[in-house]
């Protein structure tokens, strides 16, 4: 496994690889590797004949300066779990090169960016798709492997793929949970014991609107009541926000669901005493698309 750290480097690395006729896959990560990302690594090998993860913490995407401070590095361990998972190579540029003084060119999806995350983190989602715009044309893969968990996320970067005519094939791939059900996250490591445990209210939640839209259910109203009701059993949980959308606009769903529609929840696990200092809330999110049969 090679890692690289330099944009030249790698661009000339991709193209000797297609070159070689070789198919070149990339998971673009920002590290603290865990099950959720190597499970992208196994969709892409089955899918490329070369696997490339890059890993950068971008700092454009954190709206919040104690976010971006408090995100876990843990370089030597993701390095050990790239090689066990079979990786080719690493990409883990400076942030100095991909962004040197005077950057002045953005990549932005304007209308899926707002609701949602969008909202609540004021030019994350710019962030996110100027970084991955950038990783694209540096490592000029075949296809490119992002979580479902992410959705809106993943929805983002195929609008900018598609519109940008990028020669890439985005991959969506299934969300790696918990075997109780929660999602797994390099956050879930700043929840405390009791937090990791009320933090189950989100699948939860998904799992009760799903089994009520099982069972007839069609009103958009009464099934985000019964999500919030499920979330309320968890003192320390409190609802950023709770939404029914199109799984592909991500406009609002119509108030009876007719086809499928996601529902996208994002929820904050608060400090165990109320006097602890701001910014110890842990903010989670997770989706369920709901496939109303008739
Ligand atoms: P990061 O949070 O490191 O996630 C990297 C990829 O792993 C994303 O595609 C994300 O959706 C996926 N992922 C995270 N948890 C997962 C889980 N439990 N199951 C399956 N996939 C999971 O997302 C980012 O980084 C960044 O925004 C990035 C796209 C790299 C741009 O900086």
């Amino acid at each position: 496994m090679q890692v690289i750290r330099n944009i030249r480097e790698v661009q000339a690395r991709a193209d000797a690889e297609r070159a070689a006729g070789r198919r070149l896959a990339l998971v673009p990560t920002m590290g603290a590797l865990h099950a959720g990302h190597l499970s992208l690594v196994d969709a892409a090998r089955e899918r490329a004949d070369r696997v490339w993860v890059s890993i950068f913490v971008n700092p454009t995407q954190f709206d919040d300066p104690a976010d971006l401070e408090a995100y876990p590095r843990t370089w030597e361990s993701d390095l050990e779990a790239c090689r066990k998972a079979g990786v080719d190579v690493v990409f883990a540029p400076l942030a100095s090169e991909m962004y040197p003084e005077g950057a002045d060119t953005v990549v932005e999806v304007l209308e899926l960016s707002k609701p949602l995350c969008g909202a609540a983190r004021p030019g994350h989602f710019r962030g996110v798709t100027t970084i991955v715009a950038k990783l694209l044309l540096a490592t000029k893969p075949h296809l490119a492997v992002f979580g479902q968990k992410d959705f809106q996320q993943l929805a983002v970067i195929r609008r900018m793929v598609r519109d940008l005519n990028l020669d890439v094939e985005i991959v969506g791939a299934p969300t790696v949970r918990e075997a109780d059900g929660l999602a797994l996250s390099s956050r879930n490591l700043r929840l405390d014991a009791e937090a990791r445990r009320q933090a189950l209210v989100l699948s939860r939640a998904l799992d009760a609107a799903e089994g009520a839209v099982s069972a007839g259910e069609r009103d958009g109203e009464r099934l985000l009541s019964l999500v919030r009701e499920e979330i309320a059993r968890a003192p320390r949980a409190r609802i950023d926000y709770a939404e029914l959308r199109d799984p592909d606009t991500l406009a609002r769903a119509p108030d009876r669901l007719g086809a499928a529609t996601l529902l996208a929840l994002a929820v904050f696990l608060d400090p165990a005493s109320p006097g602890a200092p701001p910014g110890g809330a842990v903010r989670l999110i997770d989706n369920r698309v709901l496939q109303p049969s008739d």
